[in-house]
């Protein structure tokens, strides 16, 4: 589906954006391994979330199908789930690789598959360190999915992974829950701490340092039911702090955000490249949340390279298109991992954004952008990528004609309601 969006005046109003998606996940899964009734209010309604509640039902967990509800009521099943299940992560990295390593060490047959875009990207980097632990697993060829898992009893390791990524320390804390002996994962850069913090909130023995996590052992199911709330999705709130930052006379306020600091890495670019972004901390638990305000300001070219990189991994997109309007030249390195995202997001963004006249050279781990550009209308191709076609989007805001947009119903992974938002904040 395409979608054409011209130039917007300016940028007024307050907002909050869907429940955070990496904590819904978690929190859905959670709720499956707990005994009792737990309650989530406010989690992500779109389709990447609902893929695994999907994917919970069908382990037999008594969710309603399609999108999450905002008030979700749950009984565990103590993770107690079916023997055998073929399940559908749908476009869901997450949904993928935290379930296989819930289901490693389950008694039983599971069958992990996804859509055309999962079904390209690389399973090797969950299945080795949990078959170190003593999951039987098996990829399809190049070590993509589908994933096939027979169950079997585990051990803790200390893992260290090559890559950044908390889809990959979560699958392996995950097994290490159902595990004997201690699990322990440190990182290059410290990713998410979602499933770390999220245990220790529940009252597991994890020791969360900076870069590496240790789950003592013991016998941890079934988890405690819980009472959460979930906070608004940084990475959706972002696409309104960079539009705000870049489209002048503009100022927004996005309510109830999490501001984790493994999240918030495009808050420390931004300001080095010169935005106003003021965060309002409220107090919460388990995570932190804040209002985020935003207003326009004129920005300047920065490299963006090493730890911050994890921190902004979802985002790096929107530092590239505010990079089109920044004065000089924006570098970002050491983010070969956006090739394997949803779409090939490097390449995807380079031919998008030349594509609207932009001054973009590729690299095999980032982009060089320099501006600033008067970017031109045209077509851009989002890959289906949710986010990708939302950073179109904030480009599009400040083009000189139409931008149109395609494969714009990816948006429905993460932000359904985005062209309604845009609407309220635009009018
Ligand atoms: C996620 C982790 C990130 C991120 C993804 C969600 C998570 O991936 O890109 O959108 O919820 O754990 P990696 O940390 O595996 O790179």
């Amino acid at each position: 589906m395409d979608v054409t969006l011209s130039r917007v005046d300016r940028l007024q109003g307050n907002l909050a954006v869907p429940g955070d998606k990496s904590v819904s996940h978690r929190a859905l899964i959670f709720a499956a391994m707990a005994a009792g009734r737990s309650i989530v209010r406010g989690a992500a309604h779109g389709a990447d979330v609902a893929s695994t509640a999907a994917s919970l039902a069908r382990l037999g967990l008594d969710v309603p199908s399609g999108p999450v509800p905002r008030l979700l009521s749950v009984e565990g099943l103590g993770w107690q789930v079916a023997r055998e299940a073929d399940l559908d992560a749908g476009n869901s990295g997450t949904t993928m690789r935290l379930l296989t390593g819930a289901l490693a060490g389950r008694p039983g047959r599971f069958v992990l598959s996804g859509d055309a875009s999962l079904s390209s990207r690389p399973m090797e980097r969950v299945a080795s360190p949990l078959r170190r632990m003593g999951a039987s697993l098996s990829l399809a060829e190049g070590g993509r999915p589908p994933i096939r898992v027979e169950g079997r009893p585990l051990r803790g390791i200390a893992y260290d992974i090559p890559i950044a990524s908390a889809q990959v320390k979560g699958a392996v804390l995950l097994a290490g829950l159902q595990a004997e002996g201690p699990t322990s994962v440190a990182e290059p850069g410290a990713s998410r701490d979602h499933t770390e913090r999220m245990l220790a909130w529940l009252g597991l023995p994890v020791s969360i340092a900076p870069g590496s996590v240790t789950l003592a052992a013991g016998k941890h199911l079934p988890l405690p039911a819980f009472e959460l709330d979930v906070p608004g999705d940084f990475s959706s709130a972002a696409f309104w702090v960079v539009a705000a930052t870049l489209v002048p006379g503009s100022q927004v306020c996005i309510e109830g955000v999490g501001v984790n600091p493994s999240r918030t890495g495009l808050l420390e670019i931004l300001a080095s490249m010169g935005a106003e972004v003021e965060v309002i901390p409220q107090a919460a638990e388990p995570e932190l949340v804040g209002s985020l305000r935003a207003r326009a300001a004129g920005l300047r070219g920065v490299r963006v390279s090493g730890g911050v990189v994890a921190r902004t991994i979802d985002e790096l997109p929107l530092v590239a298109v505010a990079a089109t309007q920044a004065e000089g030249v924006t570098t970002i390195r050491d983010a070969a991992e956006l090739r394997v995202k949803e779409s090939d997001r490097l390449a995807v963004l380079a031919t998008g954004l030349r594509g609207l006249g932009a001054d973009v050279e590729e690299a095999p781990d980032g982009l060089s952008v320099r501006g600033p550009t008067l970017l031109h209308g045209g077509r851009v191709e989002s890959a289906g990528d949710h986010r990708m076609a939302m950073a179109f989007a904030v480009a599009a805001m400040v083009a000189g004609g139409p931008v149109t947009i395609g494969g714009w119903e990816g948006t429905a992974i993460s932000y359904p309601g985005f062209l309604d938002d845009l609407g309220g904040l635009a009018s």
